[in-house]
């Protein structure tokens, strides 16, 4: 199999560039819109150590995919960083000819200047960092492990120390919830060169009692910002990148905007999900996997391998956000930390 006959489409002509890999189903934050400790207890079961993909197993199904059109590798969780020797998978990642972008999304409780040294050595590009609010009241009452929000700032400043730049900063934003640290989240990092990104509340997984009321806009977001410090719409950096650009007038940075129930973008969602146990999702609000583990363990070779991937993008017409209604609502979709966001 050679690069060449890479050009590969699904039902909706989408090409495939952005496989995001799901190390650990495990988190050391309980947030309430993603893990609630009601669902998320000493009785959840979760992945067991030899059900987990080996790095070897994660590295050949990413040089698969990146055959197939795959340039971009987003490792996340759970939270990655739990995840034992992880330097050691991005260092085997870092060795694929055709991949041009290797990220990581992580809550950065453990991101000390010694480990974000230890990932940009090992070839780690991109990092972006989940914080949903600037005041420890608000941060713990998310992330429901008393996490305090001065050690997420630590691990930012650890990142940019650490020489990896384009850093984007999460937070997902929900009414009632965080509406009142937008501005405060937008003032602390206008001018900082990170892009600040807020995240419509999703409805991802079963557990998150998901509401369409608890839903803070994008448009209500930008009118907000753009009253106090004035916003400009941007143009797209990337074909299918999830969050709408906007700079400052004042020219000091950007924000993004990630509007997956307000203004859907799947029309070039060009994204693929292979979760800590070698499922593989083709959308985030997927109901089910399709098992590459057991292929990959019963000795398939690759070009085997790489019939059974692209079947499963030739077949694919995933338009979850754009079809979202009561009916799609009621699905079984699998949760966001196992599928890794
Ligand atoms: P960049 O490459 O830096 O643009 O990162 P990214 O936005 O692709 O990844 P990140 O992990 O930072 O995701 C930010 C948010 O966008 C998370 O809440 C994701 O769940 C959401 N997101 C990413 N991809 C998709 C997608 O395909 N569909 C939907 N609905 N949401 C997505
Ligand atoms: N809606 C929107 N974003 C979510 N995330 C986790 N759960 C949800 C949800 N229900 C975000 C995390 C992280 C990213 C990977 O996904 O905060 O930034
Ligand atoms: Fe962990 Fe991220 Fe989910 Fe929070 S949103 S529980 S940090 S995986
Ligand atoms: Fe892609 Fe599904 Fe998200 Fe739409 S809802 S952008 S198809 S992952």
């Amino acid at each position: 199999m050679t690069a060449s006959n890479s050009i590969l489409a699904d039902q909706l002509k989408r090409p495939i560039r952005d496989l995001r890999i799901s190390v650990i189903d495990r988190c050391n934050f309980r947030c309430v819109y993603c893990m609630p400790k009601s669902v998320f207890n000493s009785s959840y079961e979760f992945i067991s150590r030899e059900d987990l993909l080996s790095f070897e197993e994660i590295r050949r199904s990413a040089e698969l995919f990146s055959r197939l059109g795959v340039r971009k590798l987003r490792l996340t969780g759970g939270e990655p960083l739990i995840r034992p020797n992880l330097e050691d998978l991005i260092r085997d990642l870092n060795q694929l000819p055709l991949i041009e972008d290797i990220c990581l999304t992580t809550n950065a409780a453990l991101l000390t200047r010694a480990r974000a040294d230890s990932l940009k050595q090992a070839g780690l590009q991109r990092i972006n960092i989940s914080l949903d609010a600037l005041d420890d009241a608000t941060f713990m009452k998310i992330n429901d492990v008393r996490f305090p929000v001065q050690r997420v700032l630590d691990g930012i400043d650890n990142a940019r120390a650490a020489g990896l730049p384009n850093l984007k900063v999460n937070m997902v934003v929900q009414k009632g919830i965080n509406e009142h640290s937008i501005l405060p989240m937008a003032r602390y990092f206008h001018d900082s060169g990170h892009v600040l990104r807020f995240i419509e509340f999703m409805d991802v997984g079963q557990s998150n009692d998901w509401q369409l009321d608890q839903v803070v806009s994008s448009q209500d977001i930008v009118e907000m910002i753009n009253a106090e410090m004035p916003i400009e719409a941007m143009g797209a950096k990337v074909p299918g990148e999830v969050a709408k650009r906007w700079r400052y007038r004042d020219g000091r940075g950007e924000i993004g905007l990630i509007s997956s129930v307000t203004q859907p973008f799947c029309r070039d969602c060009n994204r693929i999900r292979l979760s800590a146990n070698g499922k593989l999702h083709t959308c985030l609000f997927a109901t089910h996997g399709h098992d590459l583990r057991s292929r990959l363990r019963s000795g398939a070779d690759d070009a085997a391998l790489s019939e059974f991937l692209k079947a499963i993008w030739e077949k694919r017409g995933d338009r979850y956000s754009e079809l979202r209604s009561e009916k799609t609502r009621s699905l079984k979709k699998i949760e966001m930390s196992y599928i890794g966001g």
